[in-house]
């Protein structure tokens, strides 16, 4: 192995966290080392910073690159900051790990990979759940005809969210703010894996997709989705729905349902874990193993090995994001549908059966609206039809 690479952590307080931890258990590893931090809010003094304790920190992200010397950034910062300071990266001559979603608009995806194209360099998106091989696992059932010609691809999130999450950030729960879009709803922030997951699974993560179909809530008092389902059509005709909420009775893993003629493999992307149910036989687990993003962007800028989620390989999920920012506003769900409590975590709202309905859009590849009238974007006085096709 050769010497650690220069890393550069843009983004400290928030998910930001989370890189700190991977960063020191890599660094541990000599594969990187941690050498600078770029965040418009100081570091405290007295932070930790998880065990690396004191390092530079510096607000502006092109001087921290030029002053550490970092060979790659890792963005985890909001998502309307993603296009420009992925471009100051790359001008100052850093691969990149950019968080996902990838970019806040479809227009700015084009102009990170013209970008990243220009530049040589790598980009990273931050879709963890594809460097698992379940991924693969998965892929190869399909393939061997373990459960038939696919049906489709349907997805349950059941997730807590209280008003914490929303009141962290200035851009939390936000369609767009000043002037930019930011398009920070269920499907496209806390669900984006298992959206970005599902496309991959099809083989169709990197083509535009025919049709997209979006019913969208919000519960929580916020301009963003926060209870939501979508169904994409692929270029091969296979739907795929993806049912989600952040106001579930109980907070859940989610999964993806691989729905085929013969049987069926169920998906859990954050346990990396697949089930191959079939009539008759007794359900099969297997549990597989999973390579960071930041990782393999070490292995593949040191020409061993092949990039995992360069930008192209996002372009469905940006399809189906460009379909999220596009549609009218989220429909609010009316109080007598929704429980509220106050917690110490701050006001928690349970849509009352939204896990049921979830479960069954996932069972049915249905949206909530075929399954249930009440959900009918359309059926209550002074909505707006939350249907969009780009
Ligand atoms: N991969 C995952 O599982 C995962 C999980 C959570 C969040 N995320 C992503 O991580 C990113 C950050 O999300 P978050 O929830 O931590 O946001 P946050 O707002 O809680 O934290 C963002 C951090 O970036 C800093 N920041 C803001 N603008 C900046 C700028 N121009 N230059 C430098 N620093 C700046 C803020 O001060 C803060 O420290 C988002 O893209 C989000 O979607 C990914």
């Amino acid at each position: 192995m050769g010497a650690p690479v220069p890393v550069l952590l843009a983004g400290v307080h928030g998910h930001g966290r989370t890189h700190l931890r991977v960063l020191r258990e890599m660094g541990e590893s000599g594969l990187v080392r941690l050498v600078g931090l770029c965040d418009q809010r100081p570091v405290p003094d007295g932070d930790g910073l998880e065990g690396h304790g004191p390092l530079p920190c510096h607000a502006d992200l092109g001087e921290a690159i030029e002053r550490t010397g970092a060979q790659i950034t890792i963005l985890s910062t909001p998502i309307h900051t993603h296009l420009p300071l992925a471009r100051t990266a790359l001008e100052h001559g850093s691969h990149v790990l950019l968080e996902k979603p990838t970019t806040a608009t479809l227009d700015e995806f084009e102009q990170l990979n013209a970008a990243v194209d220009a530049s040589g360099l790598a980009c990273q998106v931050g879709f963890q759940s594809l460097g698992s091989t379940a991924v693969e696992a998965v892929r190869s059932l399909v393939r061997e005809g373990a459960v038939g010609r696919l049906r489709g691809i349907g997805g349950a999130g059941t997730w807590v969210r209280t008003s914490a999450y929303y009141d962290r950030a200035p851009w939390a729960g936000r369609r767009r703010i000043e002037g930019r879009d930011v398009v920070d709803g269920a499907l496209t922030n806390p669900f984006a894996h298992a959206l970005a997951t599902a496309l991959a699974v099809a083989g169709a993560q990197a083509d535009a997709p025919d049709r997209v179909e979006l019913e969208m809530f919000h519960a929580h008092p916020i301009e963003a989705d926060d209870t939501s389902c979508v169904r994409v059509h692929t270029t091969e005709g296979l739907p795929i729905t993806l049912a989600v909420t952040l106001c579930a009775p109980e907070h859940l893993p989610p999964r993806l349902v691989v729905h085929g003629e013969l049987g069926r493999i169920e998906l859990e992307y954050t346990l990396d874990r697949v089930t191959l149910h079939r009539p008759g036989r007794t359900p099969v687990t297997t549990t597989h193993t999973r390579t960071h993003l930041l990782a393999n962007l070490v292995a593949h800028v040191r020409g061993e090995e092949p990039l995992l989620v360069p930008p192209p390989a996002t372009r469905a999920f940006m399809h189906v994001l460009e379909a999220v920012r596009t549609a009218p506003d989220p429909v609010a769900v009316p109080g007598h549908m929704q429980r509220v409590h106050r917690t110490e975590e701050g006001v928690r709202r349970i849509i009352p059966g939204i896990d049921t309905l979830i479960h069954r859009s996932a069972e049915h590849l249905a949206l909530f609206s075929e399954l249930d009238p009440a959900w009918s974007p359309a059926s209550r006085p002074g909505s707006a039809d939350a249907k969009a096709t780009p």
